[in-house]
């Protein structure tokens, strides 16, 4: 296969393995191209991208603008804080005016759920959805299997488990979808208050006791609890998650082997993990950062391969 079967990125449940193994073939040169000298090809010199970004993000927007720049795309950056979204503008109107300078490609963070479809619905331009909400960051999911596929050689047949707010985490819901589709286990793992009643539907198994979950898997994904979308308390305090669903490193010293720990970030340090875990061999936070840029170059990439024709 030599295309995607898709026009846009708007999820990972819109994408076939082909699609996956694709994305990863063409990371594949793109991380080697960031690792030489000259860290720039001049693939998409005919292609201008709007970062449209609603929501905060460090590492995306920062990723998804230096995969465009190290393609050679013309970049324009867009932040709902300092814009006219302020005064009252709607999405589309917004929207429209970046695409009337000729944008191809719109990158887009936004709160809402589904807002990355509704756009790619309404506009002419390819839409990259960099997070709708606790819907899905499918370029999050990419980079975290790529990551897999690099510390333990494939994704398939792999046992990973997702620990900590899956209830209101775009990040757990997109892996899902991407390990699923690559052949991989799926455990999910918290209190039972942040684990979604539909979960059952996606093919994961439910472990309420992490070190029985850290016992079984070959990789922990420790997700960040997400308080931003809360509006009442799931657990009693933060102390008691840390002591129920926190990751240290006396916990991984007594499993019966060793396990691969990854982070999509921001971390809270001594809440989900603590830093000598974090900053530790087994961890492979950064290297999922670093991942992220290729994974994004071959995603924009491929993409516009198709704007093109
Ligand atoms: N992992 C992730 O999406 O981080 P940011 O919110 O900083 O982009």
């Amino acid at each position: 296969m030599s295309e995607l079967s898709v026009n846009h990125l708007l999820g990972i449940k819109y994408l076939n393995n082909d699609d996956i193994k694709l994305i990863f073939e063409t990371a594949d040169h793109f991380k080697e191209v960031i690792n030489r000298p000259i860290k720039k090809v001049p693939s998409l010199r005919d292609i201008t991208i709007a970062n449209l970004f609603f929501e905060n993000s460090t590492r995306t927007k920062l990723s998804f603008e230096l995969a465009e720049k190290r393609l050679s795309a013309d970049v324009i950056n867009f932040s709902a804080s300092q814009s006219s979204v302020k005064k009252g503008e709607t999405l589309i109107d917004t929207v429209n005016n970046i695409l009337s300078m000729k944008v191809d490609m719109v990158v887009m963070r936004h709160p809402n759920p589904g807002a990355s479809v509704f756009l790619s619905n309404h506009v002419n331009a390819s839409i990259i959805n960099a997070g709708d909400g606790a819907h899905e960051h499918p370029t999050q999911a990419l980079l975290d299997s790529y990551s897999i596929r690099e510390r333990l050689g494939s994704v398939r047949g792999k046992k990973v488990v997702i620990v900590g707010d899956i209830l209101h985490s775009r990040v757990a819901l997109s892996n899902i979808f991407a390990l699923k589709t690559q052949g991989a286990q799926v455990m999910v793992c918290g209190p039972k208050t942040l684990i979604p009643k539909y979960i059952d539907k996606l093919g994961v198994t439910v472990e309420t006791n992490l070190k029985k979950a850290l016992n079984w898997c070959d990789v922990a994904n420790m997700l960040r609890v997400q308080n931003e979308r809360m509006s009442v308390s799931y657990f009693p305090s933060a102390r008691e998650y840390t002591q129920q669903y926190g990751v240290n490193m006396k916990l991984l010293k007594s499993l019966d082997k060793e396990i691969t720990i990854m982070h999509p970030g921001p971390i809270n340090r001594g809440v989900e993990i603590t830093s000598e875990v974090a900053d530790s061999d087994q961890a492979i936070i950064l290297d999922q950062v670093q991942n992220g840029v290729a994974i994004r170059m071959a995603v924009i990439y491929l993409l516009a391969s198709k704007i093109k024709q």
